[in-house]
């Protein structure tokens, strides 16, 4: 039989996400995955210290659940894979000891709680479209593990994750390629939920006034460019960078309107990465 390489077509099929899991095993990728995630997860880990208990809902086999264990963190990971929490459990073991990447990490992510006592880690079976893996979060880590779900799976999943952060407590969610029509049904499932996206109505008027030129293109870095047949042309690119400006007033204007949303001490904020490549 074909092992599959790509995530299941039918995200809630949990025996395809074991398969790929398996794969993905056989490929050695955890420890290249942890380091990745490392560097891009620092400015949010510093923005948000001090912090404690952390969830990684669809944890998969990533071993970033336990570096932050080891950095003090008291960390949660869940999955419906067998294979993945089978993993996690192991996760702590496969971890490089001293003088390593893992340390130069540990240092730049100071002033986070750096307590040397045994890591704080637990690792379960759970399902994220039903109750959460406890309340009082102050942050919940999803990589790459909602873009997948549709319907009721994705609205139920944006629930579970708003009831298990405390008021004040912030989520992530990373998604890979997700683009256009995409961003904003998982965007309004998590508005729906009851969380708040900072500059949610700029990022917006961005991506409607990028597809009324016409032009098809892709937001890379978070800005519009041509793809497909006007990838090289020079007219296309000027056209879509002609909105940056306008874009930024309106962001400018946003930020001053929602910061007292932002910073109040009961907004759940959720925060969207959209990575491509
Ligand atoms: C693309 S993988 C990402 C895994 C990991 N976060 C990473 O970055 O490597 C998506 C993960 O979500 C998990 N998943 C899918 N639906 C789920 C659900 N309803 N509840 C919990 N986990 C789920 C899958 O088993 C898989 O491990």
């Amino acid at each position: 039989m074909a092992i599959s390489h790509a995530p299941p077509k039918d995200w809630d099929d949990v025996d395809a996400w074991d398969e790929f899991h398996r794969h993905r095993l056989e490929l050695r990728k955890p420890i290249e995955i942890a380091k990745r995630e490392i560097s891009h997860y620092l400015r949010y880990l510093r923005a948000f210290a001090p912090m404690d208990r952390v969830w990684f809902p669809g944890c998969g086999i990533s071993l970033f659940p336990a570096v932050l264990a080891t950095f003090g963190l008291n960390v949660v990971a869940t999955d419906t894979a067998e294979v993945a929490i089978e993993f996690q459990q192991r996760a702590l073991d496969l971890l490089p000891k001293g003088g390593s990447w893992l340390d130069q990490a540990a240092r730049e992510v100071e002033p986070m709680p750096m307590r040397h006592d045994a890591p704080k880690f637990g690792a379960s079976l759970q399902d994220f479209r039903d109750e959460p893996a406890g309340q009082n979060f102050d942050a919940v880590l999803n990589i790459r593990a909602l873009q997948g779900l549709t319907g009721h799976s994705l609205e139920s999943a944006c629930e579970c994750h708003f009831l298990a952060l405390k008021p004040g407590g912030f989520a992530v969610f990373e998604t890979q390629n997700v683009q256009g029509e995409r961003r904003e049904t998982l965007e309004q499932a998590l508005l729906d939920a009851g969380f708040v996206i900072p500059l949610v109505e700029s990022e917006r008027w961005y991506r409607h006034a990028a597809q009324a030129t016409g032009i098809e293109h892709a937001f890379v870095l978070g800005n519009p460019i041509p793809i497909g047949e006007q990838r090289n042309d020079d007219e296309a690119r000027e056209v879509l960078r002609g909105l940056f400006e306008e874009y930024q007033t309106l962001r400018e204007l946003e930020f001053e309107r929602t910061k007292p949303l932002l910073e109040h001490s009961n907004t759940k904020i959720a925060q969207l990465i959209y990575n491509t490549g």
